[in-house]
Parts: structure tokens; sequence; C-alpha cells
């Protein structure tokens, strides 16, 4: 078996091709894009041992036809991730994630042997808002506008007014993004689910929560929360929340991702599937800190700064259900497990300075997508 994967020295690439059986043969083509490989934008030496590695951005991938001629699946992970960013990065998230599917299917159209299965990384990002409802109705919020948040108001309300009480996110939804990068990763997903169904090639889209876990870059300021957190807490420093500091995300270990994804590439049968991958348990941001602290013995000091992200959403959580009725079972890792194993990871690192975390935060101030209600 010849895997394909983009984007495969990443933080969950890295998983996946560690979870893959011995015997498959594996490409990776990956940029090493130095927003992202902040220590080394060279192959890491058990990637260059295990994988023929491509240096390259997924957008030149018709330059190493010969290299992936002769494919049988493709996991296709390389995507810039930040929900933040995309808000003002904007062509570099329509170019990267957008276009750069595109070339990959253009590849895919001149290889002799084509693959027989296509695995895409896309995000809970593409509901936005999600579901939610007062009790009777089920309602689809386009999303939370800048009047209300400036006004501390948080929280989905109807349009009577009340408080609406979230609902876990289904694949049979709506797609609703509320951020650039939301848009660009359904993008991909529509792009895939066009070209498959003409190529008749089998297509799995997962669509990961936040996922967390070893091994996640420390240094990028625009990757998730866990590690901003925890640099914050080992350190001493206050974490700001967001709002109220009571949205809620799922927390997904990247573990569990990977070997998601490796069961769908083998599964026997045609997939044809979109897939939820998550944890199925919406945690505050406030316990997520407060777990933190209590895991590395250290105070949690917390700001709630009443600030908030354009383009965020205030509640997710995933139903895992599709996935447990396509491969019988789903057992996430609990989150305090998930976190002692990254905490015992964490550790082993140098410490990480907080001035490119503070600096992207005046960056999206500056623009205009981090707002305080006096600003
Ligand atoms: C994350 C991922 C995205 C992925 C999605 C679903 C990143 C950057 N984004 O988006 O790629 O597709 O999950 O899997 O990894 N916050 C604070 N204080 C801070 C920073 C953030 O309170 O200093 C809040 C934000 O306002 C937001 C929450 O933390 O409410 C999560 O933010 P973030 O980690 O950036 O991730 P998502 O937007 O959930």
């Amino acid at each position: 078996m010849k895997i394909l994967v983009t984007g495969g020295a990443g933080f969950i690439g890295k998983w996946v091709i560690d979870s893959l059986p011995s015997d498959t043969e594996i490409v990776i083509i990956d940029s090493l894009d130095p927003q992202v490989h902040k220590t080394s934008q060279n192959f890491a030496p058990e990637l260059k041992a295990r994988a023929v590695c491509i240096k390259d951005d997924v957008r030149n991938i018709e330059t190493y036809r010969d290299i992936v001629e002769g494919t049988d699946i493709v996991i296709h992970l390389a995507s810039q991730t930040g929900t933040g960013q995309s808000m003002y990065e904007v062509s570099k998230y329509v170019e990267h994630n957008a276009n750069g599917t595109a070339k990959l299917l253009e590849l895919i159209s001149t290889l002799n042997h084509r693959p027989g299965r296509i695995i895409l990384s896309s995000s809970r990002a593409i509901y936005g808002e999600g579901a939610y409802t007062d009790g009777q109705t089920v309602y689809y919020p386009k999303g939370r506008n800048l009047h209300d948040l400036k006004q501390d108001k948080w929280e989905v309300y109807s349009t009577r007014g009340e408080k609406l009480s979230v609902l876990p996110m289904r694949e049979t939804q709506l797609p609703k993004p509320t951020s650039v990068y939301g848009l660009t990763k359904l993008w991909q997903e529509q792009l895939l689910q066009n070209y498959c169904e003409s190529q008749n090639i089998d297509l799995a889209i997962l669509r990961f929560q936040n996922v967390y876990g070893p091994k996640q870059e420390l240094g990028n300021p625009y990757t998730g929360i866990i590690g901003i957190f925890t640099n914050a807490v080992v350190q001493g420093n206050t974490v700001e929340l967001f709002e109220d500091g009571l949205m809620t995300r799922d927390f997904v270990f990247v573990k569990d991702v990977a070997e998601a994804v490796v069961k769908c590439a083998f599964y026997d049968k045609p997939l044809a599937a979109t897939i939820n991958i998550g944890s199925g348990k919406a945690v505050t941001l406030l316990e997520l800190v407060q777990t933190l602290a209590q895991l590395t013995g250290k105070e949690a000091k917390v700001t709630v700064s009443g600030r908030f992200r354009v383009g965020d959403i205030r509640h997710a959580v995933a139903d895992t259900n599709t996935f447990a009725n396509i491969f019988g079972e789903w057992t996430p890792t609990p989150l305090k497990e998930g976190l002692a194993q990254y905490l015992d990871w964490y550790l082993t690192q140098s410490p990480v300075d907080k001035t490119a975390f503070e600096l992207s935060l005046a960056e999206m101030e500056q623009k205009g997508l981090l707002i305080s209600k006096h600003s």
C-alpha cells in the first residue's frame, strides 16, 4: 500500500505516520512552513527514515508526479489552520487551502494509477455557531453580531431574546462557517466531494474538533490554546480568557485522531462519509486552565478580559455517533489523561518566549479583529 500524506510533517501528520503499519510505503509533501516549524525547517530524522520526504508546498505537487505515481490512498492534511489569522491574511488561506487542494486534484488526474481513497482533515469550523435549541425548536444561528458582543452578550439568543442551549454538532447540519478559515475548509470538502464523485474515488471527510497533544508546535502563536495556556500556567503568567471565559470547546487527543485517520485509510468497504472526530465532551476554557493548573501544581492566574475575537464561535461539541456506527466504537482519551501525557512531553521542551504570542494579539487588535468593548 502506498500512501501520500500532504502536510505529513505537521502536528497531526507526525502522529498519523507513526500509526501507519510498518509495511506501508509513505510519501510526504510538506512545506515546513516557518510559522509552524519554528525550530527547524528540515524533516526530522525519524520522518526521513520512514518516508520519502518532499519539502515543498502542496501547490507545487505536479513537479513530483513521478514520486507520487502509484499512490493508493491520499491523506490530505496540508492546510493553514489559524482561525484568527485567517480573518486578515485572507488570500493566504484561500491560496493554500483552496488552491492547494485544487492542485492536488489536478495532479491526481494525471496519474496512471488513481488513488482509491482520499481522506481529508476538515474542521468543525465549517459548522460555524452550530445548532441551538430553546427546548422545542432547533436553530442554526448565523453567528453572533458585533453589536451584541460589544455589550457582553456572549451567548446565542433567539430572536425573542431568550438564551438558547447548544446542541452537539452533527454531520448532517447545514455548514455555516463564521471565519475565512472555516470557509476554506468547506471549499476543500466541496472540491473533493465533487471531484471524487466524478472520478469514483472513495472520500472520507473527517471534521476535527480542537486537536491537542505532544508534538504540537509551541512557538507558533497561531496554534491552539492548549499550548498557549500551558506556556502561561507553567511560567507563572496570567492567562487571558476572552469573552467571559465560559466558551466551550471539544478537545480531542491527537493519538485518537491519528488512529481514526488510519482506521479510515484501511477500512475494507467504501466509506463515502463525513465523520466528526471529537471527544464528545464540552469543556469551558476556564475549566481547561484550572485543569492545567491542577496537573502542574501551579496556581491558575486568569484574567477574564471581555475582549473578543471576530469570527470566533461560542460553543462546540461533537456528536460522535457516526464514527461509532461505522467502526463499532469510539473511546476517546479523557481530557485529564491526555493533558497529563501532553504535560510530560511539554516539560521536556525548551521554554517558549511569550513575545510572539503577544505580537500576534497586537496584530489582531490593530486590524480590528480582537476587540474590547471600549475600543
Ligand atoms: C481551532 C483550530 C482550528 C481547528 C478548530 C477545530 C487553531 C489556531 N485553531 O480553532 O485550526 O480547525 O480548532 O478543530 O489551532 N482564546 C482565549 N485566549 C487566548 C486565545 C484564544 O480565550 O489567548 C479563545 C478564543 O477566543 C476561542 C478559544 O480560545 O474562543 C479557542 O481558540 P483557538 O485555540 O484559536 O481555536 P479555535 O478557534 O477553536
